[in-house]
């Protein structure tokens, strides 16, 4: 029964992706189609994430899956409907470019859609369904589950993953418009041990990169963290700078302890006593995390050399706050 609600729920969202689709190549798509050129979008990308436009009619993706037979209710439960008491049921997207989301097996499960101007809010977003869990799934990696390439890069939006497929980097997925949960820590493991983290370079950004970082390191992922500035996100680096560029950033990419301390930096005054006493401490407490001792010991050098402090005098503060774990100090 509830297999069957699923399985009918899937077809409603891959008869709508369709529709979209076709409407991006009617004339009423003309200014959506457009937009995706101006963003720089070749016609064989625009097909290959199979992205399309909600016209400006607010019924006609309804009258459409009506005449396919589906009930209202299952209508309801698609997610592709808002419902008022005196409307009825209506479109949800209304004049966006749709981004079909598709789970790992390629099937549709849910649908962004952006504004093309600056309307609020930039982009609209399926509700969570019964085929639709935020939480468990990943933009873009159906496609990039067969990248060749050796790692897997974890951005932030829909355009940032479609830009680095079509310069290359066909290893890009982005979490959707959420924090990245423990889940899709755990899908990321199935396919990969290296992890780049390359999400926007604004304050908000470097928040959801440190809030990333320890969910990827409990699953046993390797992980690095992208520098993009002076750009913004991937599609404007790559917009700007071009793939070669890109390419270097990526091999660039700064372990992720050593980006959590440099941030960590940002807190204290390294040139006077008390903030430096301070900084150290708290880095020694992270250091204490580091159960392999050749592990430890590597960031503890790595930390020495680049904050100018003797690597034995770091030593003993860790082994300190170590004792003092285990209530030793002061004996
Ligand atoms: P950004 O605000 O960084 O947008 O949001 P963007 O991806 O760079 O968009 P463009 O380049 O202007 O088209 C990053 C991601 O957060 C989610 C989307 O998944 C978006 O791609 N988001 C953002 C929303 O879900 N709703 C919003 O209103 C904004
Ligand atoms: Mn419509
Ligand atoms: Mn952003
Ligand atoms: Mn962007
Ligand atoms: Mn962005």
């Amino acid at each position: 029964e509830l297999a069957d609600r699923r399985a009918l729920l899937l077809e409603i969202n891959k008869q709508a992706a369709k529709y979209f689709y076709c409407k991006l190549r009617t004339p009423g798509g003309a200014d959506a189609m457009a937009y995706l050129k101006r963003r720089g979008l070749s016609d064989e990308t625009i097909r290959m994430f199979g992205l399309g436009y909600s016209d400006k009619y607010n019924n006609d993706l309804y009258q459409f899956l009506k005449k396919k037979g589906y009930s209202d209710e299952l209508l309801k439960d698609s997610g592709l409907f808002n419902v008022d008491e005196r409307h009825g049921m209506y479109d949800k997207f209304w004049n966006r470019v749709i981004y079909p989301i598709m789970d790992v097996n390629n099937r549709v499960i849910g649908f962004g859609g952006r504004v093309m101007g600056d309307a609020k809010p930039k982009y609209l977003n399926s509700p969570e369904t019964k085929i639709f869990d935020k939480s468990r799934n990943l933009y873009g990696l159906n496609a990039a589950r067969t990248s060749r390439r050796r790692n897997l890069i974890i951005c932030e939006g829909y355009m940032d993953v479609i830009s680095m497929h079509q310069a290359g980097f066909t290893n890009a997925v982005a979490s959707l418009g959420t924090a990245l949960t423990s889940q899709q820590a755990g899908l990321l493991k199935r396919y990969t041990d290296e992890v780049l983290i390359i999400y926007d370079s604004d304050e908000a950004g470097v928040r959801a990169a440190l809030r990333a970082i320890p969910m990827l390191r409990s699953v046993g992922l390797a992980t690095k963290v992208v520098n993009l500035r002076p750009h913004k996100d991937p599609d404007e680096f790559i917009q700007k700078e071009g793939m070669e560029a890109f390419e270097e950033r990526l091999e660039r990419a700064e372990n992720s302890f050593l980006f959590e301390v440099r941030i960590l930096q940002g807190n204290y005054d390294l040139t006077d006593p008390q903030g430096r006493t301070d900084f150290f401490h708290e880095v020694a407490g992270k250091l204490l995390k580091f159960e392999d001792e050749i592990e430890r010991n590597s960031y503890l050098e790595a930390v020495a050399r680049l904050y100018h402090i003797q690597a034995d005098m770091l030593e003993k503060l860790v082994n300190k706050l170590a004792l003092k774990g285990v209530g030793l100090a002061e004996q």
